[in-house]
């Protein structure tokens, strides 16, 4: 008997419901709540059968978080709101004695800057308290996590270098939309990119390094450096990477609005004062832009998200290249939802099934790459994110640059 209390009702919020909901022996017990009830009820009445209770929360608010969970008395909270929340939901889990898991690490309201120090610091408090927290169960943070350690385990003897690729080629036919909140992926995108070489970690200018990649499936994609979270744990718990490069495709139509949208200050976090009223740039500007849950039924075409990994076995060199193909399409149908969604809310479901039937459980805080990639690689394949795993011979550093 497992309950479960899944925070957050937006785009992933509806894919790890639905894909708990299909669970009733591992999840069998589904609570969803988020700051606007409504929103949950909605996906709780498409789901139907009764298979999910909804509640209001704030989840910026500890007490109230508190309150929540010991009236619901859930296992383990699935935390699928926002990076603000995660020490909040963290705080509440503690006070009350339930695990954790998140997909994306904290990040304080009013500073554009991810890092798992916060996180991390919550070790001792969860150990002490035989409790787990999973960080990053997601596609990237989480999948891509994994995918490395599976590579590990099955191809190398050591890693000398990886890049992940992340392309997104779906079109909702709008000018300008974000596939997910809008506040976070703005400033993600918008951070200086960093990557990690030799033990330390180069800083570049947004966007100043690209390359074209012909993604399998998809075609070629302009994909450029970024800095992103799972780099972070990944060269801290495989010390011998010697390199590591994130990298995301982004369309003509994306980064001329988002190179309008930064001349402008839009894509501001420092609050202005407007008609005697003060607002934060980016805020306002969520609230005009679509509704990331709202894409779903126009967004047509595919992802593709891997990880080109090279190194050594038996004293040769190898070179992997894993990776996931989803479709828009095919998500949504599945579950209201599009790709970027369903890639995010199918590893958490797995992250948490991962806990709870005891494969992965263990007091403390830990990223994906700490556990055995094996049952979680299978249930990728089980659940809706099949997997190839072959051998490549790319060199990303010999890819064009236009
Ligand atoms: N690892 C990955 O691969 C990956 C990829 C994409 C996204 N993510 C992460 O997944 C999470 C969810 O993303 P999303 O696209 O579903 O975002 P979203 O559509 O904006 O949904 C966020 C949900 O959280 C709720 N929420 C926000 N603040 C809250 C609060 N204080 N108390 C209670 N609920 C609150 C929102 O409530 P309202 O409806 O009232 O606004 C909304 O329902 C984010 O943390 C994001 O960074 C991870």
């Amino acid at each position: 008997m497992s309950r479960i209390l899944i925070i957050g009702a937006g785009g992933v919020g509806r894919v790890v419901t639905h894909k708990c909901a299909q669970l009733p022996e591992v999840f069998s017990d589904i609570w969803l709540a988020s700051r606007t009830q409504s929103k949950c009820n909605q996906i709780a009445t498409e789901i139907g059968g009764e298979r999910v209770n909804t509640a209001q929360v704030d989840a910026d608010n500890v007490p109230e978080l508190v309150e929540l969970i010991k009236r619901i008395q859930p296992v383990m909270v699935i935390n699928v709101a926002l990076p603000y929340q995660d020490l909040s939901i963290m705080d509440a889990c503690l006070e009350t004695g339930i695990h954790y898991l998140d997909t994306a690490n904290y990040e304080p309201l009013d500073e554009a800057k991810f890092e798992y120090k916060w996180q991390w610091a919550y070790q001792d408090r969860f150990k002490d308290a035989n409790l787990m927290a999973l960080l990053g169960s997601g596609f990237d943070p989480g999948v891509t996590n994994v995918f490395i350690a599976y590579a590990r385990k099955h191809h190398f003897d050591r890693i000398d270098t990886v890049d992940i690729l992340d392309c997104n080629a779906g079109d909702h036919g709008y000018p300008f939309a974000t596939n997910f909140n809008p506040e976070i992926n703005i400033r993600e995108v918008t951070a200086n990119g960093r990557y990690y070489e030799n033990g330390h970690w180069v800083e570049t200018k947004p966007m100043e390094y690209s390359r074209v990649f012909d993604f399998p499936e998809i075609g070629p994609r302009k994909m450029f450096l970024l800095y992103h979270e799972e780099m972070e744990s990944l060269t801290k718990n495989l010390p011998e990477i010697k390199r590591m490069r994130f990298w995301m495709t982004f369309g003509e139509s994306y980064l001329k609005h988002l190179e309008v949208i930064q001349n402008l200050g839009l894509d501001g976090i420092e609050p202005v004062k407007f008609q005697g009223q003060q607002i934060v740039p980016l805020q306002f500007l969520k609230a005009l832009l679509p509704d990331p849950a709202s894409l779903g039924p126009r967004t047509k075409g595919k992802t593709n998200i891997g990880c080109i990994i090279k190194g050594e076995k038996d004293g040769k060199q190898v070179s992997r290249y894993i990776y996931n193909v989803s479709d828009h399409e095919s998500c949504f149908k599945e579950t209201n939802a599009q790709a970027v969604s369903y890639t995010t809310g199918v590893p958490a479901m797995i992250g948490a099934k991962m806990m709870l039937e005891d494969k992965w459980m263990q007091a403390g805080v830990w990223n994906m790459e700490q556990f055995d990639p094996d049952p979680f690689m299978e249930d990728l394949n089980s659940y809706g994110l099949p997997w190839k795993d072959v051998s490549c011979d790319i060199d990303v550093d010999k890819l064009p640059m236009t």
